[in-house]
């Protein structure tokens, strides 16, 4: 146990900026719910952030229905390729994986590359020959491919990207942040966004907290948003103005649309988004059930 008063634990997820599904909205919900649920028994059980938000990310790569490990959209070639990245804030430790394709949670593959402490960021086939050293399995990229996939419509995919993410704070007083994504629909093979870059997707500082973005990776990248949503809460001290600010830089600066959670050092919960949704759920002791904010 460090120095730092014992903390309230908390963790939050979200399941992508986008449009409002025509159906399926229970299914959301009840994915959403699972998600947030896995990372906050890791967080009662006295675990770790970083435990915490890869339990939450992994259980919505599982899920067909996010844009993240299976259910992952496709490229211009109609083949996956999936970025993610995390991060612990006591010693800013990160590991990220990008252009990976046959990793059903490359979130974890992400938190081995964070382990080994040489690398911050493995893309494609060094990923995979990395995973193969560290015990990751590896499966057929085929099996990650859901047929509601390879159906939609472009326009769908366009208004849904789906991306994941999550962040906690545990009662230790350390913040961590993951994000996972297959991407842009119809990216060209070999593009990486956001969410596999330290900084711009996803960010995490014990002294400040936490954060998980989504949305046009491209804008997200030009305005580094995750970090920048720190920033904007060292100043203000408000995680909800802090989103907000971020999330207007965003659209006026990074010329793009997108969301992001925060959650401070305290445990307070920011989010913010410039689409018509973004999935929000989280949970802390003062929850019997996670809430949800869609
Ligand atoms: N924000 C996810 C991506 O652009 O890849």
């Amino acid at each position: 146990m460090s120095a730092v008063a014992a903390r309230v634990p908390a963790i939050v997820a979200h399941g992508g900026a986008g449009a409002h599904p025509t159906e399926g909205r229970d299914e959301l919900r009840r994915g959403m719910q699972a998600a947030v649920a896995a990372g906050f028994a890791v967080l009662s059980a006295g675990g770790r952030a970083l435990d915490a938000v890869e339990a939450t990310v992994r259980v919505l790569e599982d899920h067909p229905r996010f844009n993240a490990g299976r259910g992952s959209v496709l490229t211009s070639d109609g083949t996956i390729e999936m970025d993610a990245s995390i991060m612990e804030g006591d010693r800013l430790e990160c590991g990220a994986v990008a252009s990976v394709r046959c990793i059903a949670n490359p979130v974890t593959l992400a938190r081995r590359v964070l382990e080994s402490g040489r690398h911050v960021l493995l893309v494609g086939e060094g990923a995979q020959a990395f995973a193969r050293t560290v015990g990751v399995p590896e499966c057929d990229p085929a099996s990650l491919i859901t047929e509601a996939q390879r159906k939609r419509s472009e326009a769908l995919h366009r208004a849904t990207p789906g991306t994941v993410g999550a962040v906690a704070l545990d009662r230790h007083g350390t913040v961590a942040a993951a994000t996972s994504t297959g991407g842009m629909w119809g990216k060209l093979p070999g593009r990486v966004g956001d969410s596999a870059l330290i900084g711009a997707g996803t960010y995490a500082d014990s002294t400040l907290g936490a954060v998980s973005c989504t949305g046009d990776g491209e804008a997200t990248i030009r305005v580094v948003l995750a970090r920048r949503a720190l920033d904007y809460l060292k100043e203000a001290d408000d995680p909800g103005y802090a989103a907000k600010v971020a999330v207007d830089l965003l659209v006026d600066e990074g010329r793009g649309g997108g969301g992001l959670i925060l959650l401070d050092w305290r445990g307070r919960v920011g989010w913010s988004h410039s689409t018509p949704l973004m999935p929000v759920a989280w949970m802390s002791p003062a929850h019997e059930a996670p809430e949800l904010a869609f």
